[in-house]
């Protein structure tokens, strides 16, 4: 039975007048899938193999992620095969072939193909930039004051090691930033599961928050490169406050909400020190990466003016989901008694 799979994959792979991988990966399918699995896959998928390794092939025309341009650089379109290949060695696509995961062919409205894999159109968005800057929780209750005067503190050392190099301290910074978003869904979805009830879509929320966040720092990287000792910091960073901030919300959710919600008027501030420094001229206003103009749907033309325009009113927008959050906490609710904020941008 194996023999005659093989016999008539090979020979349908050649007379298919295809490339050599076709050959080189039908010949390993036939190889790889024994009995007790092989025979039952085969049979399966027997009339559909070649649209299975067709799958596989267009998954390879778009795993590789793009460069900051948004295009495959001219090098790897060129070597695409040898790319391919390498994958193959290393059994990469024989396990997406054999499970059939593929991605779909995604396009922009205008037709041409979506080059990104880490999210698709549908996670994109015009940001509302007429959101007001200015809003501020007055610190009231003694919760309010501890959570201010914490950022406050925390504002210190950060202004000493970054002084007015925003792009450093953007990046930098929104590698915390995605981390309380991160750990308020992770602990939500738990206590959801644990409980047997809704969130009311707080995790959702929470999550969508972190995801956000961590757009910002795949925009800022593509802007200001990381040094090793400044990867080191962050390693060092995210393990404090990964944890901190998780026992934080554990013992007073409501607190750690107001903690970022302070945080994000903080960003607020930096970033608009940062387009100070743009239209000073002391901060070179350089085309938008190729990312950014997908992700927050902006003109081709956009520059970094414009983008951090919308991080900016993206964090103005976690500010008021937060002290929004902290508020329930301090009304004596719990988050799914009121609606959350899901897709507010
Ligand atoms: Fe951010
Ligand atoms: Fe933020």
């Amino acid at each position: 039975m194996n023999h005659l799979v093989a016999r008539s994959l090979m020979k349908r792979v050649i007379t298919g007048g295809d490339s050599r991988r076709y050959m080189s990966s039908a010949s390993r399918v036939a190889v790889l899938i024994r009995p007790p699995f092989g025979e039952a896959v085969i049979g399966v998928r027997g009339q559909g193999v070649g649209m299975l390794l067709g799958g596989w092939r267009r998954m390879i025309s778009t795993a590789s992620e793009p460069s900051s341009t948004g295009e495959v650089p001219q090098t790897e379109k060129e070597s695409s095969g040898t790319v391919a290949e390498k994958k193959e060695e290393k059994g990469e696509v024989m396990v997406s072939s054999y499970w059939g995961v593929s991605r779909p062919k995604v396009t922009r409205e205008d037709g041409t193909e979506w080059p990104w894999n880490c999210f698709m159109p549908w996670e994109t968005y015009q940001s509302d930039v007429s959101i007001d800057l200015t809003k501020h929780h007055v610190p009231k209750t003694f919760l309010d004051k501890v959570a201010y005067r914490t950022v406050k503190l925390l504002r210190i050392p950060t202004d000493i090691f970054f002084q007015r190099r925003y792009g450093c301290r953007a990046m930098m910074l929104e590698t915390v930033a995605a981390v309380p978003g991160m750990v308020g869904g992770m602990l939500l979805h738990l206590r959801s599961l644990r409980k047997f009830e809704q969130s009311g879509g707080w995790i959702k929320a929470l999550l969508e928050e972190a995801e956000n966040e961590r757009m910002h720092l795949m925009t800022m990287v593509e802007l200001v490169k990381p040094k090793w000792y400044e990867r080191l910091l962050v390693l060092t960073v995210q393990g404090v406050f990964f944890n901190a901030f998780f026992v934080l919300y554990l013992l007073s959710p409501k607190l750690a909400h107001r903690v970022v919600g302070y945080l994000e008027e903080e960003a607020i501030h930096s970033y608009t020190e940062y387009l100070k420094d743009i239209d000073r001229g002391l901060i070179k206003n350089i085309p938008a990466p190729a990312i950014a103009i997908d992700y927050w749907r902006l003109p081709k033309d956009a520059t970094l003016k414009d983008v951090i325009t919308v991080i900016r009113a993206d964090e103005a927008h976690h500010r008021d989901v937060n002290h929004f959050a902290s508020d329930i906490h301090f009304q004596g609710k719990e988050l799914r008694e009121a609606p959350a904020p899901v897709g507010y941008h």
